[in-house]
């Protein structure tokens, strides 16, 4: 900054002399017209208005001018100045329309148009279906419990009361991923399970009693892929042992579960079968949840769930043997139990009038569809 000079006239101070700040001012303004962004616009006005642009340097010229100088001098810079900010404001104002305008038009989104993306997916039914049914359990305080797919034989068969020559031992009906029993040198068999019911030794085994599990999982028979049967299918188990538990308690908690799944009114029968971890052992039957037991014998009303029978078969149950309790080192005078297993695609085929059971393993999403897309 210049010092006071009493004698001076402002015009003779360079930057303070119109012309020179007319050239500042045009400057500015032009600077301002050529911004073509914000950006650009934010740089020229740092330039044009910030504390070293040539307008706050001329300024700060004005406090060095004899008094008399200083008004005309000052009017003469702070209306360049007004000049300048003005245009600047207007400049911003246009290019803010002018991004606005551009966004609109890049980022529009055309909701009319077809899509094309990949659907996404959902759960398979089978497994949707078994969720549902462990938790009926799980919400009656039973824990979830999981085991092998390839099993050791001792749990899929010896543990379980199965006889050397129980015909389900054969080659016919177990895969067996190390020999059978006594064919290789170990002497232990690996199968890929048959039935969930390992789980149950395996629990009783694992756990402090009582024990209250249920146990979803896939099994492995070496069945024909047909209409009603697939190698490569789900169960799912139940399994509880207790002090003083009878039958009564079986017939209760299958009665509970056919009504929180199937409707209030539901009930179940048992039929004499046999098992060898269960004894006695039964054949569970509920009642056909679309006739309700009405077609029985009733040939104007047949019904196609339960071809006309009233019930329809679910699985097998029964008192879990006081064998299978003491193989796995429970006291069966102390304790007993109960135990059910049943087939998931059976129970997906006729609550859902599903005729081929192949469809369900077909991954054909013509099929799940219909299910919607349950996650
Ligand atoms: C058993 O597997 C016993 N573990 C069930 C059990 C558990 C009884 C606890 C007592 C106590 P079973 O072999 O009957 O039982 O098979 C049970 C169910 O599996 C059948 O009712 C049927 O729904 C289903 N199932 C059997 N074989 C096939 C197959 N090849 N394809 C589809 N489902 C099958």
């Amino acid at each position: 900054m210049s010092a006071p000079n009493k004698s001076y006239d402002p015009v003779e101070v360079e930057t303070l002399k119109p012309e020179e700040i007319e050239r500042m001012r045009d400057e500015a303004l032009a600077a301002f017209a050529a911004a073509d962004s914000l950006d650009a616009l934010h740089e020229a006005k740092v330039a044009q208005t910030g504390p070293t642009s040539p307008l706050a340097l001329a300024n700060r010229e004005i406090g060095a001018l004899p008094p008399h100088a200083k008004a005309e001098a000052g009017k003469r810079v702070g209306q360049a100045r007004g000049a300048v900010n003005k245009a600047l404001a207007a400049r911003q104002v246009e290019l803010e329309a002018e991004r606005d305008a551009r966004v609109l038009v890049e980022e529009a989104v055309d909701v009319t148009l077809p899509y094309d993306r990949v659907p996404s997916g959902a759960r398979h039914p089978l497994t949707t279906m078994m969720e549902r049914v462990a938790d009926v359990f799980v919400a009656m305080g039973y824990e979830v419990a999981e085991g092998p797919e390839a099993e050791a034989e001792w749990f899929n068969f010896d543990a379980l009361n199965f006889l050397p020559d129980h015909p389900a031992r054969q080659m016919q009906d177990t895969f067996f991923v190390q020999g059978p029993k006594g064919t290789d040198e170990s002497g232990s068999g690996v199968v890929l399970r048959t039935h969930t019911s390992p789980v149950q030794a395996r629990a009783l085994l694992d756990r402090e009693l009582p024990v209250y599990i249920v146990c979803p999982g896939r099994v492995f028979r070496t069945d024909e892929l047909d209409a009603t049967h697939t190698p490569v299918f789900h169960q799912i188990e139940l399994l509880a042992v207790d002090e003083g538990l009878t039958m009564a308690d079986l017939k209760g908690t299958l009665d509970h579960m056919v009504q929180a799944l199937f409707g209030a009114d539901m009930k179940t029968r048992l039929r004499p079968n046999f098992f060898p971890f269960t004894e006695p052992s039964a054949e569970m039957d509920m009642l056909c949840y679309v006739c309700k037991g009405e077609s029985i014998g009733n040939p104007d009303r047949p019904c196609r769930t339960c071809s006309s029978e009233g019930w329809i078969e679910l699985g097998g149950c029964g008192m879990v043997n006081p064998r299978v309790l003491t193989a796995c080192g429970v006291d069966p005078e102390k304790y007993s139990g109960f135990a059910f297993g049943f087939g998931i695609e059976r129970m997906l085929m006729f609550r859902h009038n599903v005729e081929d059971m192949r469809d369900m393993v077909e991954g054909d999403v013509r099929f799940t569809r219909p299910f919607g897309m349950e996650i």
